[in-house]
């Protein structure tokens, strides 16, 4: 799919790094939910790794005005979002009965430019439209990167902080003591976890998509739940390959998002068995991508004072945006 460039013995990019080393150190640091620290880089808390990533995206990687990102917070509904987009944009390619992702895993289609060793990696042989992943907040993306389409996922604040607790006590490292999901939850409500604070994330790519529709959708957990369907001709539409009436005839919206659903995607061989690579960052268990898939999972976790905190702060930052979430 992509393929190594060397940069590794480059002088140039050896200078690079150790700038970066040095910029590093001197940002506060406060403890991380998977590594022992996480970097308050430019308002956002980020690893070390995922840090040194993004300063080198904005030194080497490319974007071409056909490339799609597909951005949200950990655990809004990524891996269910990579399907509908392959599935939608690639329609005419593949039968339903026999589709590349009955043996392709999403994230394996679809790589994250936050871990891909991109500045060691040429994405220049894919073909357009490429289509990438990030979980990077916009502020953090680099200006080449608006020429490009972007979808933004996002979803109920508590869901995505039980959601994240669990993925990443899964991740976290074993020399660490257990982060209990009450340190979890003061963390996340300070925004001190990877990418966070999650309000300041999802309103930077919230605003963006007020400013330019064309160029920025944003779409929720709960709306793709509720509205599959609805959520599937938005998505062909934006990327301007709208659903025709021939298409609607033949029940390939539905198609889609029956090859997309939790219980089919969750229940292919490929999505259960092995690890997921990223780059040289992360190895996940695939089927840690497949927990519930539900709404409101977060009652078997938060206490109403906690559930009262949390909703408290949303509206509190979400005041005047116009962004709601119909909570449950
Ligand atoms: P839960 O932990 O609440 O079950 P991400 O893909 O961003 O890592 O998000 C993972 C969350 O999305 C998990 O939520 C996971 O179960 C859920 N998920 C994965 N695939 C899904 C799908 N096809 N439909 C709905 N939810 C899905």
């Amino acid at each position: 799919m992509s393929i190594a460039i060397g940069l590794e013995d480059d002088a140039e990019y050896k200078k690079i790094c150790e700038n970066h080393k040095h910029l590093i150190e001197t940002l506060p640091k406060c403890n991380g939910w998977r590594t022992l620290h996480l970097h308050n880089y430019n308002g956002y808390w980020l690893s070390t790794k995922i840090l040194k990533s993004n300063l080198l995206i904005h030194a080497y990687f490319k974007s071409q005005p056909t490339d799609i990102f597909l951005a949200s917070f950990m655990k809004s509904g990524t891996t269910w979002l990579k399907a509908l987009v392959f599935s939608t944009l690639n329609r005419d390619r593949y039968t339903f009965s026999n589709h590349h992702l009955h043996n392709h895993s999403p994230h394996s289609i679809i790589p994250v430019i936050d871990a891909e060793s991109y500045h060691i990696t040429d994405f220049t042989n894919l073909s357009a439209p490429r289509l990438f992943s990030t979980h990077y907040p916009l502020p953090l993306l680099p200006a080449c990167m608006s020429c490009a389409k972007l979808v933004y996922v996002c979803r109920d604040p508590k869901d995505v902080l039980v959601s994240k607790w669990l993925f990443m006590s899964k991740l976290r490292s074993k020399d660490l003591p257990p982060l209990s999901f009450d340190e979890a939850f003061e963390l996340f409500c300070v925004g001190a976890s990877e990418y966070g604070p999650f309000w300041e994330h999802v309103l930077s790519y919230w605003r963006a998509s007020l400013e330019n529709p064309d160029k920025i959708l944003f779409l929720k957990y709960e709306e793709m739940k509720k509205e599959p369907e609805m959520v599937v001709r938005k998505l062909a539409a934006f990327l301007g390959k709208a659903v025709t009436v021939e298409e609607e005839e033949k029940g390939v919206v539905r198609e889609i998002v029956k090859l997309c659903s939790f219980e089919n995607l969750s229940n292919l061989e490929v999505n259960k068995t092995g690890v997921e690579k990223f780059g040289k960052v992360l190895d996940v268990e695939k089927r840690d991508f497949f927990r519930k898939g539900v709404i409101g999972d977060w009652k078997n976790y938060l206490s109403d004072e906690m559930k009262e905190r949390i909703d408290g702060i949303t509206d509190e930052k979400f005041k005047g945006s116009g962004l709601t979430f119909t909570t449950v």
